[in-house]
């Protein structure tokens, strides 16, 4: 079956078709097409992501992307639901005029599904998305299924694998709004074992950032100069930063203290420059510590067979190097995404998309609330 995806949680507008076959046990997918627009630049001046600026940037760009990766026939059309889609897009009228006019203009697609990120994200950006896939649904009288963004950072791992996945398998996400152990005992089936209780690992990666003068999101530049230092083999000043909650009996993790005894030691070391190196790079390793204990504590207590890893921080070589490492003398699979499936995107809500409407039967233009909070 063909999907169409549509991601807004956070600042990337994405739009994605992909091709899904195969059952719950075997799902296979190939992407046809995927359109990313980035909305980093609008938020850089800020130094994180600005809601209310997501959300009009979302609604500006949504149509353009969506027809990018549509590519559809030109076509003349008298739209059958005007007066609804009005209603569903009264919030937004520059969007409801734009969504008009693509539909008049172009063909219906040949596509079975359209899946939609519901939460956990910004909610008024999310709102964007959920009410344009709504439209898109009532016109098109194609079902319309909701998908949590974290289980589609999850599947994400389905996109570049064509082995079946061994169940119970244990889930690290790691990204600029989570931190999170979950068991996955099936698809569509989890447990959370354990999360932040502050700061998300790319949330703190970008404050460090932040510290050491570095734009949002800072996170590869963080990575870039810790590898810059542990390539060069330099002097070292001795820097060394808490691992918080290593030791703690539950799966939890905490990283703010972390990102203040950076900015500390910065305070302390007044010119910063010749150390940006060290510091970037004794977070890194304080970072990994904390992850890897967690792991290794989650593995101890339930026989997973599988270890997923995903979320953007993924992109990061050397936490995915040490990760790895892991299954060296356990009989253990791990997974990650490929570097492009990694940060947000649509084709992995695509295909967390498809193993749902496996399990529940998807409806034409449901209800779907987005659910801004950061648990699902
Ligand atoms: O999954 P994602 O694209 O968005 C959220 O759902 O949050 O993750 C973005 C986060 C940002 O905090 C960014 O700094 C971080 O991932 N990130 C990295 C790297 N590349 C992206 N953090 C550490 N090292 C990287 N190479
Ligand atoms: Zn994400």
């Amino acid at each position: 079956m063909k999907i169409l995806a549509i991601e807004t949680s956070c600042d990337e507008t994405a739009v994605a078709l992909i091709e899904a076959t195969g059952d719950l046990n075997y799902p296979k997918f190939k992407v046809l097409n995927k359109v990313v627009h980035s909305q980093i630049e609008e938020h850089k001046e800020f130094g994180g992501v600005y809601p209310s600026l997501a959300k009009r940037e979302h609604a500006r760009n949504i149509v353009p992307v969506l027809s990018q990766c549509l590519k559809l026939k030109e076509g003349k059309n008298v739209l059958y639901k005007e007066n609804e889609i009005k209603e569903i897009l009264k919030r937004e009228p520059d969007l409801f005029e734009a969504t008009k006019k693509f539909l008049e203009n172009n063909s219906k697609p040949e596509i079975d599904l359209i899946a939609v990120t519901s939460g956990p994200g910004l909610e008024p950006a999310l709102w964007v998305g959920i009410n344009f896939a709504k439209a898109l649904s009532l016109e098109w009288q194609i079902p319309l299924i909701p998908v949590n963004h974290m289980e589609g950072h999850m599947s994400s791992v389905l996109l570049n694998t064509n082995q079946k996945i061994q169940f119970p398998a244990l889930s690290l996400l790691i990204s600029g709004g989570h931190t999170e152990l979950v068991e996955i005992k099936k698809w569509n089936e989890y447990k959370i074992l354990g999360k932040t209780r502050d700061d998300a690992v790319g949330e703190s990666y970008d404050k460090v950032a932040r510290i050491l003068g570095f734009p949002y999101p800072g996170g590869p530049k963080i990575s870039d100069l810790a590898q810059k230092f542990r390539k060069k083999e330099q002097k070292s000043i001795g820097i060394k930063f808490p691992r918080p909650m290593i030791n703690s009996k539950d799966l939890d993790f905490s990283f703010s203290g972390l990102k203040t005894a950076v900015l500390y030691k910065t305070q302390e070391l007044k010119k910063i420059n010749d150390f940006k190196e060290e510091i970037a790079y004794e977070f890194e390793e304080a970072i990994v510590d904390v992850l890897l204990n967690k792991i290794n504590k989650a593995l101890k207590e339930n026989d997973f067979k599988t270890l997923i890893v995903a979320g953007g921080v993924t992109a990061n070589k050397h936490i995915k190097e040490r990760i790895l490492k892991i299954s060296e003398n356990k009989d253990l699979e791990i997974l990650f995404p490929e570097k492009e499936d990694s940060t947000d995107n649509a084709q992995m809500i695509a295909v967390a998309g498809y193993l749902k409407s496996l399990i529940f039967e998807p409806k034409i233009n449901p209800e779907i609330k987005a659910e801004g909070g950061l648990t699902y």
